[in-house]
């Protein structure tokens, strides 16, 4: 019998699923539940190079980064002081700000996703989400809200990764709908509206539990 569940933000960059992660853990600490939130790429040794090479610090191949992010999310299941599994066997609620999902639609830019589907089997076959939450919004609203600083190429460039990456989540997201719930939120909606959304399928979720 299942005591805790596992709940996935997914939703491109500018998405807002970030803040929606952080009103949820809120809503469910306010409810009286013990509540674990993390993020990927993770806080460990892998997720920190995965931030270093995406602040240019570090250069490395796209292979490389989807091989990272497979390393990165197994630390993040596994580790012995503070994994997504340990915390669930401890009874909390792991709220996680991206998950496999992340890897199909933005590593999925690059490779076949089903390669990176393969890839990632050992962390689906270990944990996979109770409720995938994907915070979806137009990709040019998206740029507006991240524009600041940005030079014209910078964002055409952006808004054309976007459109591929948001195209792949519906593709992942259809590959994986037959097995998992996934919600699918509009994200264009004001910040409240779509928190309104989001705790009406994490509470039908928790009322269902075994
Ligand atoms: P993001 O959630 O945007 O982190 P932050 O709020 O710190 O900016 O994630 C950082 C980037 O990592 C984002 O552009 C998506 C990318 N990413 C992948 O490419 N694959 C993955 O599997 C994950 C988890 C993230």
């Amino acid at each position: 019998m299942k005591e805790s569940l596992f709940i996935a933000f997914e939703g491109i960059d500018g998405s807002g699923k970030s803040t929606q992660a952080h009103l949820l853990v809120d809503r469910l600490k306010e409810e009286g539940h013990r509540v674990h939130a993390t993020c990927e790429p993770s806080g460990g040794p892998i997720g920190s190079l995965i931030r270093n090479i995406f602040s240019g610090r570090i250069e490395a191949d796209h292979r490389t980064i989807a091989g990272l992010f497979v390393a990165d999310r197994l630390d993040h299941l596994l580790n012995k002081t503070n994994g997504i599994l340990k915390k669930l066997e401890e009874g909390y609620t792991v709220v996680t700000d991206r998950y496999c999902l992340s890897s199909y639609a933005y590593q999925g830019t690059h490779m076949p996703m089903d390669w990176v589907i393969e890839a990632n089997s050992q962390s689906t076959q270990l944990l996979k989400p109770d409720l995938h939450v994907f915070i979806d919004i137009d990709p040019e609203e998206s740029i507006r809200r991240m524009q600041a600083g940005r030079s014209t190429s910078d964002m055409y460039e952006n808004l054309d990764n976007l459109r591929k990456v948001r195209e792949n989540y519906f593709l992942a997201i259809d590959k994986v709908k037959g097995g998992e719930k996934v919600v699918i939120v509009d994200g264009n909606l004001p910040v409240d509206q779509v928190a309104i959304k989001v705790w009406k399928s994490a509470a039908a979720l928790l009322n269902n539990r075994p």
